[in-house]
């Protein structure tokens, strides 16, 4: 017989939702996008993945190739794709959360966490990996510093704040569970 006294564990408005991490380039989206997406038994998407994925090319190719008009255009649309899926854990761009109609639908259908960290961390993360086709110029960091600050206004609209500092990922995973547990829909 079940068991009616059994208190049942009680469900957080977040459980229903995708959890979109946005924020710049070398805040962590990926990495700690997909040890939380592990911690809560969900699927993992990064939308640069699977715009990859859909063009056969990489996200250097894009913007050589075809520029980065192009590239947002595909951005965009592998979103909406990735949007109508189930509730998972999705990595963004650092320029996705910029489109209007993007951000829109993503208040709509996600809990948006704005992952952030200071200058110096994400220029040191960033300068590890080859694949950034913004950055690719002389003056790299100051052009990293002047996106974060341009993009800030629209990265502060996100539902959720969460500051990844340096240290294991664990503890930002662990902040934004604790983000998360207070989350209610508008
Ligand atoms: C971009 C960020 C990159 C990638 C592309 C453009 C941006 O993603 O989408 O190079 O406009 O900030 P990450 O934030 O994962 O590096």
């Amino acid at each position: 017989m079940p068991d009616d006294s059994a208190p049942s564990s009680p469900s957080l408005p977040y459980e229903g939702r995708t959890i979109a991490l946005v924020g710049p380039m070398g805040a962590g989206k990926s990495t700690v996008g997909r040890r939380l997406a592990e911690k809560l038994g969900r699927e993992f998407y990064d939308s640069d993945t699977e715009i990859e994925k859909a063009a056969g090319l990489s996200i250097s190719e894009i913007f050589s190739r075809h520029g980065e008009a192009d590239f947002r255009r595909g951005e965009k649309q592998v979103l909406r794709r990735l949007l109508e899926l189930p509730p998972h854990v999705l990595a963004t761009g650092g320029g996705a959360y910029i489109d209007a109609e993007t951000r829109a639908l993503m208040k709509e259908k996600a809990v948006t966490v704005w992952l952030n960290a200071d200058l110096e961390t994400l220029w040191r993360r960033v300068q590890k990996r080859d694949n950034r086709p913004l950055l690719k110029r002389a003056d790299a960091k100051a052009h990293l510093s002047h996106l974060v600050t341009e993009r800030e206004a629209y990265y502060s609209q996100a539902d959720l704040h969460v500051h990844s500092k340096d240290g294991p990922h664990t503890n930002t995973v662990a902040s934004i569970l604790k983000a998360l547990q207070t989350w209610t829909p508008e």
